[in-house]
């Protein structure tokens, strides 16, 4: 998806680390309890020390619309993220991104006119009213609503657990549906459905670029998941030899996986888990623990510094930052405050209200969900 952010002034794309630091804490201070700052786990050290809160895209979705006092909430994470924060947070508030090119890239593998025409193939070989549409949190506001006009609900990777047996589980006595099109991510609907006792049998990957995804009319039938090919470009790349070498190297070690990674990677973990419940694993870990942890770097080193008596590393030792994520830095949180402060409200993320208002439905019931 194509949104673009202009260039930020010399004064601020010119401006040193110390200069942009002191002057996004002079604006937070002038903006008082007007503005929330949260920052998602990956973001950098420069913009994290700035976060109200931190968390998962769930925690901060649930803390977005807990802060009704906020007039402006300043999303310090991916667009997707803002636009659930816009989605569950009242009229009278503002959300902002820092940088409007921040975006997601499993998020843009499944578009509005992909999911409608998949439901529409799958609507010609089976009874589509047996079938949920469960999106991660990871998409469009358009998605969510497409799910919550459906009867479906999000999920994010600390509760697609919940949400994934809530939508195959009984409802008046009957499963609530026969079949989940779960999407973009293929790789938390896989290793979900295992965590569930599901099969390989019971899952096929729907290809949105094929006819029927790819798939003949009686694998869609017997499918309990259909999982949209989509993937993380950060998560895919961690393989089940870097949970060997780490192995070979520290036996009595941890491992720590997101579960965006690949199903032969997941299966290696001592713990599978969101970025909460790694961060949870690593608290939990008695000091001199070695962890390998398979996420992004961000989150990965500041896990280190902040447990110097314990060992932290990246399972895969060349693993690049989110580049999205990596896009908000301190330049553009010092601009977008600094414009608050003179009343300028710049990067406003904003949903239209009908399609907020049945993305609200899918979000709600994942939050009644968990
Ligand atoms: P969390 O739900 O764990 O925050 O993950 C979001 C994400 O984008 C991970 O790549
Ligand atoms: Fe999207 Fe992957 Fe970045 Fe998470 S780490 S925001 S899933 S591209």
């Amino acid at each position: 998806m194509l949104r673009i952010q202009r260039a930020l002034p010399e004064r601020y794309a010119g401006a040193d680390p110390d200069d942009l630091a002191r002057r996004i804490a002079r604006a937070k201070a002038v903006l008082g309890s007007e503005v929330l700052i949260l920052g998602h786990h990956y973001q950098r050290d420069e913009v994290m020390r700035f976060a109200d809160a931190r968390g998962d895209s769930f925690g901060l979705s649930r803390i977005a619309a807990s802060r009704t006092d906020a007039r402006y909430i300043v999303f310090c994470g991916v667009h997707f993220m803002a636009e659930s924060a816009d989605i569950l947070t009242g009229r009278q508030q503002q959300v902002v991104l820092p940088d409007l090119n921040a975006g997601c890239s499993m998020a843009d593998m499944a578009d509005i006119d992909a999911v409608e025409e998949a439901w529409e193939a799958l609507g010609r070989v089976t009874d589509i009213e047996r079938v949920l549409p469960i999106t991660y949190m990871n998409s469009a506001a358009a998605l969510k609503a497409f799910v919550g006009r459906r009867g479906g609900a999000v999920c994010t990777s600390s509760n697609a657990r919940a949400v994934l047996s809530w939508a195959l589980g009984p409802a008046d006595g009957l499963p609530r549906a026969d079949k989940v099109l779960f999407f973009p991510d293929q790789h938390l609907g896989r290793n979900t459905g295992y965590a569930l006792g599901y099969d390989a049998s019971d899952m096929a990957v729907w290809d949105p670029r094929r006819d029927l995804g790819g798939l003949d009319d009686a694998t869609v039938k017997e499918a309990t998941l259909l999982l949209w090919k989509g993937h993380c470009s950060v998560h895919q790349r961690f393989r089940p030899e870097h949970v060997h070498a780490f192995r070979e190297q520290h036996p009595d070690g941890l491992v720590l996986v997101h579960p965006e990674c690949a199903r032969d990677v997941a299966e290696l973990a001592d713990v599978v888990g969101s970025t909460d419940r790694l961060i949870g694993a690593v608290d939990e870990a008695p000091p001199g623990s070695i962890i390998g942890v398979a996420t992004e770097i961000h989150l990965v080193k500041r896990l280190a510094d902040d447990h110097p008596d314990r060992t932290v590393v990246c399972l895969d030792p060349l693993v690049c930052p989110c580049s999205t994520m990596f896009r908000i830095d301190a330049a553009h949180l010092c601009w977008v405050l600094e414009s608050l402060v003179e009343g300028v409200v710049v990067n406003r993320v904003s949903v239209d209200e009908d399609t907020a208002r049945w993305a609200r439905v899918a979000l709600e019931r994942m939050l009644a969900t968990t």
